[in-house]
């Protein structure tokens, strides 16, 4: 199987060969910064393994996130909890290794597992270092309140650092379960204070998930120095991220219902990668109303 095959009739698309000049600039945090100022839509996906992260490169991906959403979708989990920064390690060399063979573009995130940044700053420190090392550009925690001291930490020695909150798939046993998070007044002012105690620790980037829409478009333009990339949480962030699996409609689930499914009009996965990239740069992708938000 070869990733990179002009073979109309892969099912990844045609990628670029390795040995073709590389025609994008490569994804920095200073373009990233741009593209918030501006008010470009930035554009994230999920991917695990080396050929997905190239087809995703090769269909315009900005920002590949290794996220421990693989507990599920790879290794069929029940959550991410039992995800190890080993495992973790593993998945980001892959994909780093498949940007690579392409010469890809992509900012690459990786995601701290469950326990591996809750004992201490320093053991933060530590397993963000594993994931630098294996190939990431920036890593990327979940949670509120307790976090903004380990974030600091983190960029002041110079990790770029993603932020995470509404919900935390690492605490679902804590929250009840996959619903929706930051409904109502007190819920609402509680994630807005975590998110702005984070961007103040330097996180340049905060994924919101499940999030009411309205909530989330306040946040975004409240937050100047913190890009918001929003799952489930309408179309007012910043940017958006999917899990690869549901845009493909290939999840062994059931869809959440703000998911939509890329793959039905594409004739293959870099084109449903590329319909994806196009439906978030234009804001057809995702719909406002779908929680009833
Ligand atoms: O692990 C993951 O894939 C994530 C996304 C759902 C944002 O955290």
């Amino acid at each position: 199987m070869n990733p990179s095959s002009s073979n109309p009739a892969s099912p990844y698309g045609t990628l670029p060969p390795a040995s073709a000049p590389a025609t994008r600039r490569p994804v920095s945090l200073p373009r990233l910064r741009e593209m918030h100022q501006s008010g470009e839509k930035i554009v994230m996906l999920t991917a695990y393994d080396a050929t997905f992260s190239a087809v995703a490169d090769a269909a315009g991906v900005e920002t590949i996130l290794v996220g421990d959403s693989l507990g599920m979708v790879c290794q069929g989990l029940s959550s991410t909890v039992g995800v190890t920064l080993e495992t973790m390690r593993y998945h980001t060399e892959c994909v780093v290794r498949g940007l690579h063979r392409v010469q890809g573009t992509a900012w690459v995130i990786g995601d701290l597992p469950f326990g591996s940044y809750h004992e201490s700053r320093e053991q933060a420190l530590r397993s963000a270092a594993v994931l630098m090392q294996a190939g990431a550009h920036m890593v990327k925690l979940e949670g509120g309140g307790w976090t903004a001291e380990v974030v600091r930490f983190l960029v002041d020695r110079g990790i770029p650092v993603c932020a995470h909150l509404g919900l935390t798939p690492q605490t679902v046993h804590a929250l009840g379960g996959y619903r929706v998070q930051g409904r109502g007044d007190e819920a609402g002012t509680l994630l807005k204070r975590h998110a702005h105690e984070l961007e103040d620790a330097g996180a340049a980037m905060m994924v919101l998930e499940m999030v009411p829409a309205r909530l989330s478009a306040e946040l975004t333009g409240e937050l100047t120095r913190c890009a918001t990339i929003g799952i489930g949480a309408g179309k007012g962030t910043a940017g958006q991220v999917l899990v690869m699996h549901d845009m493909l409609g290939i999840n062994l689930g059931k869809n959440p219902k703000f998911v939509r499914n890329f793959m039905e009009d594409a004739g293959n996965v870099r084109d449903a990668m590329r319909a994806y990239v196009r439906a978030v740069k234009e804001g057809s992708f995702p719909v406002d109303d779908v929680h009833g938000w």
